[in-house]
């Protein structure tokens, strides 16, 4: 049974008074923005690294046969890069719903291209909730990604679009990469 963290992060008020706030994405919300913005940025965060490690129940996977997505994992003296968008706080009960399988809103520094900074809420899928899947090799998750389908659409569809998002951002991330080239060569 997947965790519904929609009424958690709804009663969970991290805007304080704030008319406008940001955003970190490192999944699919950075191919896929059905939400309005102010203002988008690529950002960097530290010590904690993307990794697909959470099932899907309800995006691109379904209950009985989960797929793989992104979560981050704390991991001391990594990079996460990403893209940062300013919003407004009416955005989160459309994000929350979104997010519902698992993700709860944390409070995360982004580090900017011009060595700014500034403080952003971000989804993170930790390993308590349910729909948690955990480690595999690339190779398995590849796999696993392949054979998985949801109301979202086909598994390897949000891994492939990340890659290519993440590449257009040059960031360094060999998780994703590697799991990207062993779902090309099965198109093949
Ligand atoms: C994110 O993209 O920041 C959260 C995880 C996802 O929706 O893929």
């Amino acid at each position: 049974m997947a965790q519904d963290t929609q009424a958690l992060n709804q009663a969970t008020n991290l805007f304080g008074d704030q008319q406008e706030l940001w955003l970190f994405g490192y999944g699919s919300l950075i191919f896929k923005v059905d939400f309005p913005y102010l203002q988008s940025r690529p950002a960097t965060i530290y010590n904690w690294t993307r990794r697909f490690w959470q099932g899907s129940h309800d995006h691109r996977g379904t209950p009985s046969a989960p797929g793989r997505v992104a979560t981050l994992v704390e991991q001391p003296g990594a990079t996460c890069t990403g893209m940062a968008y300013l919003v407004t706080p009416d955005v989160f009960e459309h994000l929350d719903h979104r997010e519902k399988n698992g993700y709860l809103r944390f409070t995360t520094a982004m580090h900017f291209d011009d060595g700014s900074t500034a403080d952003g809420l971000v989804y993170i899928a930790t390993e308590e909730n349910a729909a948690f899947l955990g480690p595999a090799s690339e190779l398995e998750i590849a796999h696993h990604i392949a054979n998985s389908k949801g109301p979202s659409g086909p598994n390897d569809e949000y891994l492939l679009r990340l890659a290519d998002a993440l590449k257009e951002l040059n960031a360094d991330d060999p998780h994703v990469y590697e799991i990207a080239k062993h779902l090309r060569s099965y198109q093949k």
